[in-house]
């Protein structure tokens, strides 16, 4: 996700440095920013020419050391706690003393990420949707001890990014992966148990609820991974079975077959 939040806040007027341990996901990530903004200017939404100067307002760093000047940082890593808390650790110490520590995570305690830092109160989710440029919605978590001045800061770095927010509290998976990953472990379930096919439970959920997306394409697009994960900060933040992951999703994560990103998942995707 954190290059449509880089190409977002880039095609707002926004300087934004994308940072990566890995070169190859650098490159990988502008050439995507690049022919997603070519998108707005095929559909005449946009110049050429703003074109290149939101691509001009992207820095690839593949240092973290390029926080040193950051306002807000927006954190997009895997979704494990352990990865999360390393690196707000490391932001903590590197970011300068008013920078907000944001994290997108999808379902993870910002109470928790904030208390591994020495500034809790600037610690906020900032939880965007995928695609970013094409979602209006940022879910806008805040942890126990996040301040009043982090959530204008936060919202108001939304609006600028054309973004409309929704203030929720922290409970594992929020408001979105607590209602939306249930629909998508139960279509497992569904698929698992041979209700029906997946091309059959992807149409009744379009057809018949009117979704852009099956809820077996959508896992696809999300990440079988990302979902598993979440499904298991739910489980276990609540300590309720109803959570309890679909065996059929655990097994395909264990086969590495990820969704679209790894061209296998419910379906499977060209190159
Ligand atoms: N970047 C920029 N623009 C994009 C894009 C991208 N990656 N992907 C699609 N678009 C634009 C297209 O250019 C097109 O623009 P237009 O309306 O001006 O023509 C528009 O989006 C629609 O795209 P398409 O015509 O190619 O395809 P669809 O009509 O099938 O729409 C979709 C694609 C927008 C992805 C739609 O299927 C959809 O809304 N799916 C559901 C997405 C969803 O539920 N996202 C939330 C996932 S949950 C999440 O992210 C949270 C996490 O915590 C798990």
């Amino acid at each position: 996700m954190g290059n449509g939040i880089a190409h977002t806040a880039g095609a707002a007027g926004l300087n934004v440095t994308l940072i990566d341990v890995e070169g190859s996901i650098l490159d990988r990530a502008v050439n995507t920013i690049s022919s997603n903004l070519q998108r707005g200017v095929d559909k005449g939404r946009m110049s050429a020419d703003e074109k290149q100067a939101a691509l001009g307002r992207i820095r690839i760093a593949a240092d973290d050391q390029a926080i040193a000047n950051a306002d807000i940082v927006v954190e997009a890593i895997i979704e494990k706690f352990d990865a999360k808390r390393a690196l707000f650790q490391k932001l903590d110490t590197l970011a300068p003393k008013e920078c907000v520590l944001a994290s997108n995570t999808s379902s993870i305690s910002i109470t928790r990420i904030g208390a591994s830092t020495r500034r809790a109160d600037k610690v906020i989710g900032m939880h965007f949707f995928n695609p970013v440029p094409v979602m209006t919605l940022v879910e806008v978590i805040r942890g126990m001890a996040t301040s009043d001045d982090t959530y204008q800061r936060v919202e108001d770095l939304a609006k600028r990014m054309g973004k409309t927010t929704i203030e929720v509290n922290d409970y594992p998976g929020f408001v979105s992966n607590r209602v939306l990953m249930p629909m998508i472990n139960e279509a497992i379930f569904a698929l698992h148990e041979g209700v029906a096919t997946a091309e059959a439970i992807d149409g009744v959920m379009k057809l018949g609820m009117n979704h852009p997306m099956g809820p077996l394409q959508l896992a696809d697009f999300i990440g079988l991974d990302v979902c598993l994960s979440i499904l298991r900060v739910l489980e276990e933040g609540f300590g309720d079975p109803k959570y309890r992951p679909c065996p059929l999703l655990v097994k395909m994560v264990d086969a590495g077959w990820l969704g679209k990103k790894t061209a296998r998942g419910f379906y499977t995707y060209g190159k």
